[in-house]
């Protein structure tokens, strides 16, 4: 289960630009927004959401939104990823990795799923 998105920076920074916070907690937490010092990570957090959303195969909508899937940092600044309780028990979800970088005015992001094993 592996998921991957890319964004524009630009496009994350006009939309923060525009709508401020309000625009930042369309799809991150008060935790999230914490991390947020620049708006390159504000877009790779956005691409690791909906990369994650690619891995499980549903996209960001009504079965997975944005608040869904939670990003948080390492000491090293290295991002971790988790989803809600609920998606990873629908989708038998045992851990999840991400990894994001930007550069060129995109954020990309990879997101890969391990997933139980059903009892035979
Ligand atoms: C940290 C490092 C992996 C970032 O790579 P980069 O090519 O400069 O930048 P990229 O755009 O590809 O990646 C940046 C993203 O990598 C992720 N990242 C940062 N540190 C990481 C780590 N230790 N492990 C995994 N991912 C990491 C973050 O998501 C970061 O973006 P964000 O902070 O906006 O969320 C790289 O600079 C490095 O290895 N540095 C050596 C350690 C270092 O110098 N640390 C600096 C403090 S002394």
């Amino acid at each position: 289960m592996i998921g991957i998105d890319m964004v524009s920076i630009i496009r994350i920074e006009k939309m923060i630009e525009r709508f401020g916070n309000k625009a930042l907690a369309r799809f991150l937490s008060k935790k999230e927004i914490a991390l947020v010092k620049r708006p390159s990570t504000a877009a790779g957090f956005w691409a690791a959401k909906e990369a994650a959303s690619k891995a499980i195969k549903t996209g960001i909508g009504k079965e997975c939104g944005f608040h869904d899937i939670k990003i948080s940092k390492t000491q090293k600044n290295a991002p971790l990823i988790k989803y809600s309780k609920k998606i990873r028990k629908k989708f038998m979800i045992k851990n999840t990795e991400v990894s994001i970088s930007h550069d060129g005015g995109f954020a990309i992001a990879i997101v890969q799923n391990s997933v139980k094993k059903k009892n035979k």
